[in-house]
């Protein structure tokens, strides 16, 4: 049986529309506040060079944590394995923006993903960069093929005007000598990198290098094969924060999650799909995206599992 993508994405859309209304917008950064809840998008890239969408899927949003896809992968590439004397690879068990472990653990956070490790990732990227959300910013136009995404200021500076958590992450890992730049600067390039905008379509496009073994097709190198698996590995156990074993229950896949309400997820050597809905769950995930993302898993037989 071939499928059918566009028929499913519009099925999708139809089904996960009485969702829309449930859960909260991430009122913590206020630009995001204004976010309508009645938004939905989905979109998915398949490794050979097609792209299908649904509801929203041109519409662009604020990306927040799925921009540690790409720190983290230009981190890799440029650090290596010397990265996880910084940062761990396990889950957490935790809340994104959780304190908690990082005293127990002497500063060093539990993965990449968490904020606390995605702060050590910016800070290796500001020691090898002059401006280090250009760097993935640069990163994100090489994947796409095309310089037209951009950083939402508005975005980032409200974000940068209440990051007093993120903040105390920072001078937390910094006391520990696990942070070494400025940790005011390590802030700028952080909250700029969450606020770069994509759509739905730009996510799964963008995403493809994970479904083929860090080449994004057509046939641009972008991360080693390695580096790829182990940004995948971390997806699927530390994606979603403390719902990642949930997710890959229901999902089976590496996710990716942001509190702007996307979801990518990588179905290897196929196809790479977003998701977009503002309402979040309690963990900061989306809930309609999340429930899209497990229809399609689901419709195409694509969990790993
Ligand atoms: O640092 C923050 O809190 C945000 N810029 C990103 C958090 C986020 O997207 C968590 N994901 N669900």
């Amino acid at each position: 049986m071939t499928l059918d993508l566009p028929t499913l994405l519009q099925d999708i859309a139809a089904d996960v529309r009485p969702l829309l209304g449930e859960g909260e917008v991430a009122s913590y950064i206020p630009a995001l506040s204004r976010m309508p809840r009645d938004r939905f998008g989905i979109a998915v890239a398949t490794i050979d060079g097609r792209v299908y969408g649904a509801g929203d899927s041109g519409h662009r949003f604020s990306i927040q944590s799925l921009s540690k896809m790409y720190a983290l992968a230009l981190a890799l590439q440029r650090e290596g394995d010397a990265l996880w004397q910084r940062v761990g690879r396990e889950p957490s068990g935790t809340p994104f923006n959780s304190l908690v472990q990082l005293e127990r653990e002497r500063g060093v956070p539990r993965n990449p993903f968490v904020n606390a490790g995605a702060l050590v990732v910016t800070d290796v990227l500001c020691r090898r960069y002059l401006q280090p959300e250009r760097a993935v910013l640069e990163f994100v136009h090489r994947l796409l093929g095309e310089a037209d995404v951009a950083i939402d200021a508005e975005v980032a500076r409200s974000e940068r005007g209440h990051s007093d958590r993120n903040a105390a992450i920072a001078h937390f890992m910094r006391s520990f000598g696990n942070l070494h730049g400025d940790v005011g600067a390590v802030l700028d390039a952080y909250c700029a990198q969450c606020a770069i905008a994509m759509s739905c379509r730009e996510l799964a496009r963008a995403g493809l290098f994970l479904a083929a073994d860090g080449v994004q097709p057509p046939g641009t190198r972008v991360v080693d094969a390695l580096a790829a698996r182990r940004i995948n590995a971390l997806m699927l156990t530390c994606g979603a924060y403390d719902a990642a074993g949930d997710l890959a229950c229901r999902i089976g896949l590496p996710v990716k999650t942001g509190v702007g309400g996307g979801i990518v997820a990588v179905v290897p050597g196929r196809l790479c799909v977003c998701a977009w809905a503002p309402g979040l769950d309690a963990n900061g995930n989306s809930i309609a995206a999340a429930a899209a993302i497990e229809r399609f898993a689901t419709a195409i037989g694509a969990s790993i599992f």
